[in-house]
């Protein structure tokens, strides 16, 4: 009988598992940060004792806020040979670290990668992303961070896909295709983690680590989407997250952690909390000591204790006078060793680091950030400029490097990352002038302005405004850029505003006074290049929000996926859009979807290879397809993102107005035009009930084809 890998895994798990003292077993379940110097020797020796299963590297809370230094190669592969020559059984440690959008190479926030509608291309910037890190120790990596997400005052914002669940599931398979690879054993390939599961996103009001309120209604058609695709496509590890829905906390929850993760989702990995989870379930008010905490996240279906050693200080206790069985402490180390087994751990613990060459990288990251920005207004064809005119460069953002990087860049350097000044200075053919930002420039600035053909203004938010913990009760930017526009404005001159944020920025009364603006987010190492090229010609624009724009911040949350209210009454689309509220327009200022190019688009009404379909046909896997053409009829070369969405009108729950259900980016040459086809198939065409129960109903379905979620280019379809 052949031996497969898995039986091979399978039997070495028990062998290991027959082997283990109790001690071992929960070290295994172990995952302390990083040691300081002062207990170094201390931690070696938990490693010795088999007390340490697993290597978080990096120090603090909240680590993609604060310097974390670089990874000394040597200093693990020490830790690590403690581990394997020393410890009683020899298990290799499992090293894991935050690289969210990048190593050395950093590549766009993923709010900006989701906005690129590239999937290839997310799927090439993660194979680098883990090629960088693998050579430095790094065996994991908490990535991807799938939390939907319709509230931008949430500082996590930037490190999601966005506000919809289809862009949220694409972007989960890329990146776990990008990280694992076919085979994650290699050298350059990383495990990685679905996090933050489930419903992070949701904390009320945008305020970090708050409760949430999910019906099972939306937890399924909403935010299990992006987790569902991250498992199909072999994501090994997940992260539990640190909010409850409907009280009831992630971490101690068996609805969430066993019947719907493993058994309604299908995971075979392993589950490890969020910072200090286990033992914060006293402070969430569902236990009374750290023995309850500990006990309640295992039996829930948790198998690793990041940071706390809530599991090392307690289960021990609890198995011995048998409060927790001993059955649930060997799955979760089963689920455990299986992916250390998978990751190759015990043929190759150590790491042999090599100089990497990352002129490809780069080149990467540089696409990745041209495809990520967004052109939001472009006002008789302000943008491109002309190099050789008189420039004037003026913002907070016009001299900086590390804001430019985004929030979680761990172990990409600021100083390595050039400033919009450099790369605008190097592309001029002209003059380019700036001056100091703020009160003591505003002399010189008006000089400047005075002397300027075309105004460009460097907006937006710094790096450690946004990120973990880092959330604003007002999504804007600050008084004195406000000001700035205002005097640009004055001047009669056009100005083009240039916003490097990390959120969504709501634009009543800044967009109105700009001729063009330009969405250029927080987009890694190559952000200024980017920009720069784009605002000359270089590149031509094809980025679309992945997130909704709105007017203001009170209008949170606004998503294009909403269902019909039963009164006229509307925030999104159409003409009752004014209605919702007596004091203000609704209605985004940019909805999802939207993005401008240098170069216009001219879309057919969609075909369809059929105007009917029965459920019975569709169950046995025949698809519906849809063709659109769609002709550049502009001056330039470009890309576009042609996107499908459905409507079912009458359903027996209520259903969105607009479900994205597939996009494709195409490459149009200037004067032709091409066929885009689609084909979409029972799990694209129905929802899910409350009770997880997937359905297909009779009825017309509304497809629409356009360039953003307003589209009305429809055509009816029926299931019989
Ligand atoms: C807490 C964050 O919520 C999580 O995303 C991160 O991976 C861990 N800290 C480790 O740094």
């Amino acid at each position: 009988m052949k031996i497969t890998n898995k039986d091979y895994y399978e039997q070495n798990v028990e062998k290991l598992l027959a082997k283990m003292s109790l001690t071992e077993k929960i070290g295994q379940l172990n995952q302390l940060e990083t040691p300081k110097l002062d207990n170094l020797e201390e931690f070696k020796n938990k490693v010795r004792e088999g007390k340490v299963g697993s290597i978080l590297m990096s120090v603090g809370a909240t680590a993609g806020n604060t310097e974390q230094g670089t990874i000394d190669v040597d200093f693990y592969n020490e830790l690590q040979r403690i581990a394997v020559e020393e410890s009683p059984c020899g298990i290799p440690m499992i090293f894991g670290r935050d690289v969210i959008h990048g190593h050395r190479t950093v590549f766009p926030i993923p709010l900006a990668m989701a906005a690129s509608f590239n999937p290839e291309l997310i799927e090439k910037a993660y194979s680098f992303i883990a090629k960088e890190a693998s050579n430095e120790s790094v065996h994991w990596t908490f990535t991807p961070m799938i939390d939907l997400c319709h509230d931008p005052r949430w500082g996590r914002i930037i490190e999601g896909p966005g506000e919809d669940p289809y862009v949220g599931a694409k972007f989960a398979e890329a990146v776990v295709k990008g990280v694992q690879g076919d085979d994650v054993s290699r050298k350059d390939k990383l495990l990685a983690c679905a996090k933050h599961y489930v419903g992070y996103g949701a904390s009320e009001g945008g305020r970090d680590y708050h409760r949430t309120e999910i019906s099972d209604y939306s937890l399924f058609n909403n935010y299990l989407p992006a987790f569902r695709s991250a498992i199909k496509a072999g994501v090994k590890t997940v992260m539990s997250a640190f909010n409850d829905i409907n009280g009831q906390p992630i971490t101690s929850s068996k609805y969430y952690l066993t019947d719907i993760l493993r058994n309604h989702l299908g995971f075979e990995g392993f589950v490890v909390s969020d910072y200090d989870a286990v033992c914060q379930l006293a402070r969430q008010g569902v236990a009374e000591s750290e023995a309850d905490c500990c006990k309640m996240a295992l039996n829930a279906g948790l198998d690793m204790d990041m940071h706390d050693s809530c599991y090392m200080d307690n289960l021990i206790k609890l198995v011995e006078d048998g409060i927790v069985d001993i059955g649930a402490v060997d799955d979760a180390i089963r689920h455990i060793l299986r992916i250390k087994f998978q990751k190759g751990l015990f043929d190759n613990p150590y790491c042999q680091h090599t100089t990497i060459e990352r002129s490809e990288h780069l080149k990467t990251a540089y696409e990745m950030a041209c495809e990520s920005m967004v052109l939001l207004k472009n006002d008789n064809q302000t943008l491109p400029i002309e190099k050789s005119q008189k420039i004037a460069v003026l913002g907070p953002f016009v001299h900086e490097r590390r804001s430019l990087l985004g929030s979680w860049t761990i172990d990409g350097k600021a100083e390595e990352t050039q400033t919009f000044f450099e790369e605008l200075s190097s592309a001029v053919t002209g003059e380019l002038r700036t001056s100091p930002f703020g009160e003591f420039g505003w002399n010189t600035t008006a000089s400047t302005i005075e002397w300027a053909d075309v105004i460009v203004l460097a907006l937006g938010e710094e790096w450690s405004n946004t990120g973990e913990s880092r959330c604003v009760s007002d999504i804007t930017i600050s008084a004195a850029q406000k000001e700035l526009i205002k005097k640009a404005k004055a001047s009669g001159k056009k100005v083009i505003g240039v916003f490097f944020c990390g959120r969504p920025i709501a634009m009543q009364g800044i967009a109105e006074d700009l001729d063009a603006v330009l969405y250029a987010w927080h987009c890694g190492s190559k952000t200024a290049a980017a920009a720069c090229d784009i605002l000359f010609g270089d590149i031509v624009p094809s980025g679309k929000l992945p997130v909704t724009i709105p007017r203001l911040a009170t209008h949170i949350p606004l998503y294009y996926n909403v269902t019909s209210s039963g009164r006229p009454v509307n925030s999104y689309y159409g003409e009752h859009t004014g209605a919702c509220y007596i004091d203000s327009v609704a209605a985004p200022y940019y909805p999802f979807g939207y993005g401008l190019s240098y170069t216009e688009f001219e879309y057919s009404k969609p075909s369809l290879s059929s105007k009917q379909i029965s459920i019975t046909d569709l169950k046995n896997g025949q698809k519906v397809k849809i063709s659109v053409n769609v002709r550049n009829v502009g001056n330039y070369d470009a890309k576009e993102t042609v996107q499908l969405y459905i409507h079912d009108p009458v359903a027996t729950m209520m259903r969105p107005l607009r479900e994205l259900k597939a996009f494709k980016k195409v490459f149009i040459p200037s004067g032709q035009s091409k066929t885009v086809e689609f084909e979409i198939g029972f799990e694209d065409l129905g929802y899910y009930l409350s009770n997880g129960k997937y359905i297909v109903e009779k009825g017309v379905i509304e497809i629409l084809v356009g360039s953003d979620c307003l589209t009305n280019n429809e055509m009816l379809f029926n299931i019989l």
